[in-house]
Parts: structure tokens; sequence; C-alpha cells
């Protein structure tokens, strides 16, 4: 089994996740990007057109990309829509477009993440990169559901790093604002990561340069806490 580094771009035909790719090849990694359609990714790369929305397709390209280079040590879950004009506000909004956004956005990073995890285990490290959005911290008006599936990004990442840190697997969210920034929109307020998030592995604002080199790039800024079951999390129940 090869040691150099892979890693999967999700949405990697374009703009960010193209980008990132480039710059993950760049930096002496084989990425393996999947999108909708063909990605360019380099000679040492390959190009997996799958839909993240479909678990068969996810699990068959996760599978090749084991087959080609037998280890994943990085997933960029970047794939995302915001959805057509129609997505507007909550009653505007038709329930496909909600559920479209919402598996583009949503579903489509548990899908991935859910299918490099066993990979990652078994190596005993791994690092998943979900892109997010200021939309999951503050909404943008007239944008319902791209707001609460970005917000529901920003959460799964949280249940992430909190479920996998100790499996040398740092989860983080970005770009959250300016990538590596340390901008005013942090809900917590300024100040350094929460009690415990940073040895969780719980960042956002990263920048795609710090994958290649470090485990957990710094100078990231805070989306919240992350707070273990039992622990001051409040507990709500329905009946
Ligand atoms: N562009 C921004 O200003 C901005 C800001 C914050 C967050 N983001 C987020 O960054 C990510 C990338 O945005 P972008 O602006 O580069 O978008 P983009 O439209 O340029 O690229 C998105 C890519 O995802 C692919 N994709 C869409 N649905 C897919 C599916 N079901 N399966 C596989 N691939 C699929 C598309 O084919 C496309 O190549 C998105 O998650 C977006 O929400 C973007």
């Amino acid at each position: 089994m090869s040691e150099t580094r892979t890693a999967i771009v999700t949405g990697a035909a374009s703009g960010i996740g193209a980008a990132i790719a480039d710059r993950l090849g760049t930096d002496g990694l084989r990425v393996a990007g999947l999108d909708l359609t063909a990605c360019r990714v380099g000679a040492d790369g390959i190009s997996l057109i799958a839909d993240v929305t479909d678990p068969a397709a996810v699990d068959y390209a996760v599978a090749e990309v084991r087959r080609t280079f037998g280890r994943i040590d990085v997933l960029v879950n970047n794939a995302g829509i915001s959805g057509s004009p129609e997505a507007t506000s909550c009653h505007l909004t038709p329930i496909e477009e909600w559920d479209r956004v919402h598996a583009v956005n949503s579903r489509g990073p548990f899908l991935c993440t859910r299918a490099v995890l066993p990979a990652m285990l078994e190596q005993g490290s791994g690092h998943v990169i979900n892109i997010a959005s200021v939309a999951g911290l503050v909404a943008f008006p007239g944008r319902c559901a791209y707001t609460a599936a970005k917000g529901a990004v920003v959460q799964f990442t949280k249940s992430l790093a909190i479920d996998y840190a100790e499996h040398g697997i740092p989860v983080e969210a970005g770009p959250a604002g300016p990538a590596g920034g340390r901008g005013g929109a942090d809900p917590d307020g300024p100040g350094g990561p929460a009690r415990g998030t940073r040895r969780r592995g719980f960042r956002a604002g990263v920048d795609p340069a710090g994958l290649s080199h470090r485990p957990h790039p710094g100078g990231g800024r805070r989306l919240g806490r992350a707070v273990a079951p039992g622990r001051g999390a409040k507990e709500i129940r329905s009946g």
C-alpha cells in the first residue's frame, strides 16, 4: 500500500471544489474528484461521476478510491447547491426544492462521510472537512432551505468532531467566512476555541492549503461549542 496521501473532494468539477482539488494535488496528494460531471484532477488523480445523494453511487465511488489508492486520508464534503430561484422564503419554497437542497447539502455529506469512515477507522487516521457557509450560522434572507441545510452541516460537523476525535479523525467546517479568518460573526464571541473543541479537532474557517501539511490546520474561527452528551447538553423530549 502506498503512503502517498489521498483526498476525495466532492463537487470538484467547478468552483471552490475545483480549487481545493487543484491545491491538494499541487501539494502532493492524490485527488479523487467526485461530481455529477468529470473533474480535472491531474495525472495522479481520478474523476468519479457520482451523485452525492445516492447511497449506492457514493459507496461505489468510495470503494473505487480504496481499490485505486489503497487509502483515504482526506474527505472534503464540498458539493452543494443553494436551490432554484423558487427556493426563497418558507411559504414560497416548493417542497421538492426543500428536499433537493437538503439532499445535496446535508444528506450528501452524511453519505460520503459514512462511506469513508470505515477506511479511516482502519487506518487510525483521517480528516473530514465539510464546506458549510456563513448561512449555517446566520440566516440568509429569502434562502430558507439553504440556511437550514447549512445549519445542519454545522451541527453534523460538531457531531462528527465529538465522535471521531478519539479515533484520530479531526472533523472541521469551512468556510464560515473568509477562509482561515477571525471575523466578527462568531456566535460565541471573540477569543479562543471553547474548552475542549480544539482538542476534539472542531474548527471552522479551514485553509485548504493546511490540509496537505497538518492534521489540524490552525487559524480557524470556531463555530460553537461541542457539548458531549451528559456534560451540559440540554435534553428535550417530545411527548
Ligand atoms: N461560492 C460561495 O460564495 C460560497 C460561500 C459559502 C459556501 N459555499 C459552499 O461551497 C460549496 C461549493 O460552492 P461553489 O460556489 O463552488 O458551487 P459550484 O456550483 O461552483 O460547485 C458545486 C459543485 O457541486 C456539484 N454538485 C451539485 N450537486 C451534486 C450532487 N448531487 N452530486 C455531486 N456533485 C454535485 C456541481 O456539479 C458543482 O460542480 C457549496 O457547498 C456551497 O454551499 C459557497
